[in-house]
């Protein structure tokens, strides 16, 4: 592996993490991701921001790729810590033996975190938005944007080339062997774009508000190239990955693309039963329908069809008087990521008795979900419960279509 050059002096050094692990513990990662980090390079000091955690020889390899740039860590005046998850921080404890001297520059909040994480309390100094660091020919600038992703997370920028540092905001899942925008081939781009949705409603959608206002901080800046830690560099087009994010973010509240999340299970097939019809009902009315299956399919996945679409169908039969088990996990994730304000039907069948409505209903009232039916039977779906899902899925796809928004960004 190859650094990249970004502008003169500033290059990123990085690490490809395989699909073995979940993200966070929790997350599948089908298509690997990347952990970047940079060096930027002044005439008088050296900045190096955001470090990998110890994962698949992830240090490894970020020595080598800084020993082709004639650099080793003991060359490092300045570690820029713009967030202190450990996939940004993990080979902290382990750079601070190496070199001593290094200086950690992080925010206010992170200073606590440092401690805490690492036992690290030298030289660590607390910076604030607006503030700059002279490199000699190059200025880092500094911009807290809390909760993108952790309370203590700020952006780097250095206004000589016009680079923005963004840590785990504009970031994308997936491995990606190019790494500029400008560079993609089709394949990649078609990878991208769904990886790029499904980190946003993975690990950032719960700050969907404080995206926006982040977003908002970085609008006075001539931001000619987008460098996050996980994904690609955006050089030629970073305008469309903020775009993109302001959209993800926007998603929260809704209104959502035209498009139906339909999320089942089943036990015996009986919830099944209607699964096709209500579907075809949907597709009928001219709408795409994101079809999942639970417990077969990640909540992963669930999450980030929901974040995009406007409409709901869950599926869902009661078990022991209560939710069906993995459903509850769905719905716990929905609420925990705010997929709120959505257009919702939900079905499904019953043995001895009901129950799993009166688990759902609290989740549709804390969502704010506006549930426009629900078709609950014992046992097999009759013809009238068949023909009340086709009248339920029909009105669903009206409400979807007036409230949608009507331009798709991507
Ligand atoms: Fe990539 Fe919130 O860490």
């Amino acid at each position: 592996m190859k650094p990249d050059t970004l502008a003169p002096g500033i290059h990123r050094v990085y690490a490809r993490i395989g699909d073995r692990d979940l993200f966070e513990g929790i997350w599948p990662i089908p298509h690997g991701v990347l952990l970047n980090s940079y060096v930027v390079q002044g005439t008088e000091k050296t900045a190096f921001i955001d470090l990998v955690k110890d994962w698949e020889g992830a240090v490894g390899a970020v020595e080598q790729q800084m020993a082709a740039l004639g650099l080793s860590f003991k060359d490092i005046d300045y570690l820029v810590l713009n967030h202190m998850e450990p996939d940004h921080t993990g080979s902290l404890a382990e750079l601070c033996k190496q070199n001593p001297n290094i200086e950690i520059l992080c925010t206010k909040k992170a200073v606590p975190l440092v401690e805490a994480f690492y036992g690290i309390t030298e030289k660590v100094r607390s910076v604030a938005s607006k503030e700059t660091v002279d490199l000699g020919g190059k200025t880092l600038v500094f911009e807290e944007t809390p909760n993108i992703h952790w309370p203590e997370t700020m952006m780097t920028y250095v206004p000589e080339d016009g680079v923005l540092f963004s840590c785990d905001a504009f970031g994308s899942f997936g491995q990606y062997e190019h790494c500029f925008d400008d560079e993609l081939t089709t394949a990649e781009w078609e990878l991208l774009i769904p990886e790029t949705e499904r980190y946003y409603a993975n690990i950032v959608s719960s700050f969907s508000q404080f995206v926006l206002r982040g977003i908002q901080k970085l609008a006075g800046l001539d931001i000619r190239m987008v460098a996050p830690s996980h994904g690609i560099v955006w050089r030629k087009d970073p305008a469309r990955i903020i775009e993109l994010y302001k959209t993800l973010a926007e998603d929260m509240n809704g209104p959502a693309e035209a498009e139906v999340t339909f999320v089942w299970s089943s036990m015996y097939g009986n919830t099944a039963a209607l699964v096709p019809i209500i579907k075809k009902t949907l597709e009928d009315e001219g709408l795409t329908v994101r079809m999942h299956e639970v417990p077969k399919e990640h909540a992963s996945f669930v999450l980030a069809s929901a974040w995009r679409t406007s409409g709901l169908v869950i599926g869902m039969p009661t078990y022991e008087y209560r939710m069906f088990p993995p459903m509850y996990h769905i719905l716990d994730i929905l609420e925990r990521s705010h997929v709120n304000n959505r257009k919702v039907m939900r079905f499904g069948s019953f043995g001895w008795s009901g129950g799993a409505q009166k688990q759902f209903d609290p989740f549709v009232e804390s969502l704010k979900w506006d549930c426009v039916g629900v078709i609950e039977y014992q046992g097999a779906p009759t013809e009238d419960d068949k023909a009340r899902a086709i009248g339920t899925a029909k009105e669903l796809a009206r409400s979807v279509k007036d409230w949608s928004r009507k331009k798709t960004v991507e």
